[in-house]
């Protein structure tokens, strides 16, 4: 079945970057990107400098078939009903509540948006799972489907899960390792499954193209995930016991990269991996195995969260014992993104160690290129209300997000780099030094020789 009409739900990180290269691959297709959110969706429709998404060569893209073949739109049943295929990707944050609440992944927006395509469809659908979801979900998104569905429509359910990072959104997308397409063994599920294949097949070879049951394609995802965090714990944890034993944390990392077995990506040490999806989709996992009673296995990977707390509070503890014993009461907070190149804090480790630092009662400079004062707030006081701290407001008047590096170091003695941005590495660190400062580098970018210098 060819495909001529494609709706995309969630215009998200994922969904207004994978449509943008569907549409522009794929010149035949319509594309149409929907979501809830009118201000989102005025802003794709607006500035290509003001996009809701920051991603390098993003914007190139949509410049080139906006409007031609590719469409932000709130109108979200319209396009439902005149599209052959929706892809689902709305977010699937942690429940805050409720059973399985701090684990489990809360589908309150995939049911509605389920819900919507049940009733908004007047013709048979393939819906593609593209939001990342417990195994077996397609089971329960196949019950809505069908209970709340027009008699005469029918629904063929494809699981394909998203592998792009953010910051590099663009050329994951154009040059994907794998394309993961899961669909049922049936005649029409295999039909569903080619149609898929087959947009797919515009730009990635066709040996890169995986297809399987939806299960596996299900669970993939969350295994990748899993898989890519435990290598970031793995070194963060040698990290700690580097600095115990005087062994260097990059030359074992590349030490032990160099074995083929190994390989050296994601061996990178850091003050803590962030983002929105690593910590979400591990304790996902981790619910599902305790839910089949595999205790082990549930603690093995929770295991991989731990160290990324444990991490991230080490930071904070050197950064503390430090400034109280040199009696400075300010510090500089540089990378506010999870990384480089992302206009995206979301679980970002500078939350965390800031979150550390106010509660000693540290005044905080912070910059990032790319996150504004507003955001910085807010992600402040979401942390303040997991702890449920009362005197919040209070701290947050210890909240000072500045507009250049410049500006954020000229009123401490301790500088932080929390994001591995280029214009940290490249910024003249002589002078700060010069004055009997201090910097933590939690990236190791730096790589200055001075005792004042502290890498992981
Ligand atoms: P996001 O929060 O950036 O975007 C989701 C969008 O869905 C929001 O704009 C929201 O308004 C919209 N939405 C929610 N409910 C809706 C509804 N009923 N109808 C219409 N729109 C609705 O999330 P994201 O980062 O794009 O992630 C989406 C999914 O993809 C998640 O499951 C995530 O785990 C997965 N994923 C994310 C990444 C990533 O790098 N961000 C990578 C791979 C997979
Ligand atoms: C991740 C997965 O890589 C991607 O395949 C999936 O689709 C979504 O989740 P993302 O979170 O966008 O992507 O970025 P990623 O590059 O994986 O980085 C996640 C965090 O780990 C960042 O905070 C990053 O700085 C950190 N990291 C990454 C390390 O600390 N060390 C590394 O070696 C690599």
């Amino acid at each position: 079945m060819k495909i001529k009409n494609i709706c995309c739900i969630g215009a998200g990180y994922v969904g207004g970057p994978t449509m943008a290269i569907i549409a522009l691959k794929c010149p035949d297709i319509k594309v149409t990107v929907v979501d809830l959110d009118k201000d989102k969706i005025d802003a794709w429709n607006g500035e290509l400098d003001k996009l809701p998404v920051f991603e390098p060569g993003l914007k190139e893209v949509v410049e080139k078939v906006r409007n031609k073949n590719l469409f932000f739109s709130t109108e979200i049943d319209q396009s439902i009903d005149e599209s052959e295929m929706i892809f689902m990707a709305v977010n699937t944050p942690t429940k805050t509540e409720g059973e399985g609440a701090g684990m489990a992944a809360d589908l309150k927006y995939f049911i509605a948006s389920a819900k919507q395509i049940a009733k908004a469809s007047n013709s048979n659908k393939i819906v593609v799972e593209k939001s990342t979801l417990p195994v077996r979900t397609a089971e329960k998104i196949k019950e809505i489907l069908e209970k709340e569905g027009k008699n005469a429509v029918k629904f063929e359910i494809l699981s394909n899960p998203e592998f792009l990072a953010e910051g590099t959104a663009i050329q994951d997308l154009f040059k994907s390792d794998r394309v993961l397409v899961g669909g049922d063994k049936t005649n029409s599920g295999k039909i569903a499954v080619q149609s898929l294949v087959d947009v797919y097949a515009n730009w990635i070879p066709r040996n890169k193209i995986l297809t399987t049951n939806v299960w596996t394609s299900e669970l993939a995802k969350l295994a990748s995930n899993a898989m890519l965090a435990q290598r970031i714990s793995s070194i963060n944890s040698l990290s700690a016991l580097s600095d115990k034993t005087g062994a260097d944390i990059d030359e074992l990392s590349r030490a032990i990269g160099m074995d083929s077995r190994i390989g050296e990506k994601f061996l990178k040490v850091s003050v803590g991996f962030g983002g929105s999806c690593f910590k979400k989709d591990i304790l996902n996992l981790v619910y599902l195995c305790r839910y089949y009673n595999l205790d082990i296995v549930a603690d093995f990977w929770e295991s991989v969260v731990k160290i990324n707390d444990f991490q991230k509070n080490r930071f904070s503890e050197k950064v503390l014992i430090k400034s109280n014993k040199i009696d400075e009461q300010h510090i500089t907070i540089l990378g506010w993104a999870f990384k480089k190149n992302t206009n995206d804090s979301r679980e970002s480790a500078s939350i965390d160690i800031a979150f550390n630092l106010l509660l000693q009662n540290k005044k905080l400079f912070i910059f990032d290129p790319m996150i504004k004062k507003e955001r910085v707030i807010k992600d402040l006081n979401e942390r303040f209300n997991i702890e449920k701290s009362k005197e919040f407001n209070e701290l947050l008047k210890n909240v000072f997000v500045n507009d250049t590096i410049e500006e954020a170091l000229e009123k401490s003695r301790i500088a932080c780099v929390l994001t591995e941005w280029d214009e940290f590495t490249k910024y003249n660190w002589k002078n700060f030094l010069d004055d009997d400062n201090f910097i933590f580098d939690g990236r190791n970018i730096l790589n200055m020789d001075s005792p004042n210098y502290f890498k992981l």
